[in-house]
């Protein structure tokens, strides 16, 4: 099982990425709309960089578009995500699917260089990429639309026990995955993005999440979420061989999906007024995890590897048998996943002060293979099912990246 801590951002990004690529693109949308950078006025460009150790700046940081997969899957999380899922308009043919990802690919590669899209109405609002990333995935009825093979997993997930899952947060034909260090930018380009789809789709739903801003805490450190829980620990580093095998492998999947993947994306709510009236050790005896450190309940550290066999003097697993932690790991090693949400907090309904929880996504090569297995043990017996509901799902296919010139989905038309 890996086990690494999620990659600090400098482990991510190139040092020329860091000092040039996201100052040059910084620069070059600013000079676009006549302004300057703050920090920059009246020197040289180069000479202080946006984002470089002096100033403190990240705003100008950007993630290559371009490349074999798509960007947002092995980019380390950003502080802000949101995800939006369309649906096509009955009269969009083939040619015109391909046409709005022609559209959609040529601002997404704007948008994430830090300059403007091409309808752009604010262009100032561009000139602050802070890693945005925007990633693109298809649903059973876009592949279709498009006369493509899909693959045999990229449908409605099986129905579960927990679930309780309401319509208005289930399924779509595209996904739109928009995620930067700043919430303006994000919802800029999601704008710009919703704009460009205007005339072949309508926004069928919209979930947006955040984690911690970037510089609150040292980069590389585990997400919490709402519960108080270090929530990642155990995850894919990507460039591994693991990362490589599972998420990016190809497996029986149409040859149009070379270098994407699959998606899962499930609007957890998290009953956190239900949880407050749980005592520290028991919500601890739940995951299987302490609260302060994230350490297995027979471990001192993070990434100390569980004793599943310890037992307490009285003879009970000190790991108790229904923890998240025993029943979301698998013994067999090809049922993983990487996790990759987002946590969210609505307008509080009802008695509730607090409408929360957590938008679970994951990428696997596979979803019947890597998800699903997983699911299905969590939904036969997992303490957390006491405060946690999954309320939306949806499944993608995560077609891979494009070369300048491409589009994203150009393997599939
Ligand atoms: C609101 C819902 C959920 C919460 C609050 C939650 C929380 C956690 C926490 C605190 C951990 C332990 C630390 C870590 O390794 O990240 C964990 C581990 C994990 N969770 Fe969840 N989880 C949720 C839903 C799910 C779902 C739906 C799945 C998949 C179907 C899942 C799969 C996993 C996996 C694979 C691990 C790592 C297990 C291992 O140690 O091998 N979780 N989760």
């Amino acid at each position: 099982m890996t086990d690494s801590p999620e990659p600090a951002p400098a482990r991510r990004l190139s040092r020329r990425h860091l000092l040039l690529g996201g100052a040059a693109a910084g620069i070059g949308a600013a000079s676009a709309v006549g302004i300057q950078l703050a920090g920059q006025a009246g020197e040289p460009s180069a000479s202080r960089p946006a984002g470089d150790p002096e100033t403190g700046l990240n705003g100008a940081l950007t993630v290559p578009f371009h490349g074999v997969h798509q960007a947002g899957i092995e980019t380390v999380p950003q502080g802000h995500a949101t995800f939006v899922a369309l649906t096509l308009h009955d009269t969009v043919d083939r040619d015109a699917v391909r046409r709005m990802m022609v559209v959609l690919s040529g601002d997404a590669a704007r948008l994430t260089q830090g300059l403007a899209a091409l309808a752009d109405s604010e262009p100032e609002l561009a000139v602050v990429p802070a890693r945005l990333t925007i990633t693109f995935g298809f649903g059973p009825g876009l592949v279709a639309r498009a006369g493509g093979e899909a693959p045999t997993w990229l449908r409605p997930l099986p129905a579960f026990g927990v679930d309780r899952l309401e319509p208005a947060w289930a399924d779509g034909d595209l996904l739109l995955q928009i995620a930067a260090d700043d919430p303006l930018t994000v919802a800029h380009a999601t704008r710009m993005l919703l704009k460009d789809t205007r005339s072949f789709a309508s926004v069928h739903w919209v979930q947006s999440g955040f984690r911690r801003a970037p510089g609150s805490e040292r980069p590389g450190t585990t997400m919490r979420n709402l519960f108080g829980q270090l929530d990642g620990t155990v995850n894919m580093v990507p460039g591994s061989e693991d990362f490589e095998h599972l998420v990016w492998r190809q497996a029986d999947n149409p040859a149009w999906l070379a270098g994407g993947t699959g998606f899962v994306l499930r609007r957890i709510s998290m009953d956190l007024d239900k949880w407050d009236k749980l005592d520290r050790s028991g919500r601890e005896s739940a995951v299987g995890r302490t609260l302060a450190t994230g350490a297995p309940l027979t471990g001192v550290a993070e990434h100390d590897e569980p004793d599943f066999a310890a037992t307490t003097p009285i003879g009970f697993p000190v790991i108790p048998e229904f923890s998240h932690l025993r029943r979301a790991r698998s013994e067999n090693r090809e049922e993983r996943i990487l996790r990759r949400g987002y946590n969210y907090d609505d307008a509080p309904t009802g008695a509730s002060v607090s409408d929360s929880g957590l938008l679970f996504v994951s990428f696997q090569a596979d979803v019947d293979a890597q998800f699903v297995p997983i699911q299905r043990r969590i939904d036969t017996l997992d303490l957390l099912n006491q405060w946690i509901t999954p309320v939306g799902s949806a499944v993608f296919a995560i077609p891979p990246g494009c070369q300048e010139g491409g589009y994203i989905g150009d393997t599939l038309f």
